[in-house]
């Protein structure tokens, strides 16, 4: 079975956000797929993702509810078929903890997007202002897209 993980920093505002419209959009698709988030830092731990972030998402009709920040461990390498990286920080990060045999997909989750955004970072909108959390649910509603295409093909 597909269980895919996003990664960002603190887990408190990409990746959530990842998490919240790829799995509505997952559904919508009737695709039944594992779908978790986690942050290369562990700061956060346990928390809500940030009030920015679902405030902006859910105005678009995205649900928060039930998520809670926690650290990438190695562990996730044995239980997700797909890694998906928010920005090539993290996805160095990812590369340094894989392990060697890992035959699932890392890589960054914008490779899904439009041209425009592929290869891009989804930028870090913590220290930002509130534009940067609709930057964010652009880029991740158009990689979201493009990735239930390419499971589905
Ligand atoms: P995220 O954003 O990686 O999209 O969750 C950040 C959240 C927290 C921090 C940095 C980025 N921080 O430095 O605490």
């Amino acid at each position: 079975m597909t269980a895919i993980l996003f990664v960002c920093l603190g887990n408190i505002c990409r990746s959530p956000t990842a998490e919240a419209v790829f799995r509505a959009r997952a559904a919508g698709a009737g695709l039944d797929i594992e779908i978790d988030s986690a942050g290369t830092g562990a700061w956060h731990t346990g928390q809500s993702p940030d009030s920015r972030a679902m405030e902006a998402g859910q105005m678009r009709g995205y649900d928060f509810t039930s998520q809670s920040a926690r650290a990438v461990e190695s562990l996730d390498f044995a239980r997700f078929t797909h890694i998906f990286a928010m920005d090539a920080e993290n996805l160095a990060h990812l590369e340094s903890m894989k392990p060697k045999g890992y035959s699932g997909h890392l890589g960054l989750f914008t490779d899904f997007g439009r041209a425009q955004d592929k290869g891009q970072d989804v930028p870090d909108p913590y220290y930002g202002g509130p534009h940067g959390f609709e930057i964010v649910l652009d880029m991740i509603e158009r990689a979201s897209d493009g990735l239930i295409a390419a499971l589905k093909a």
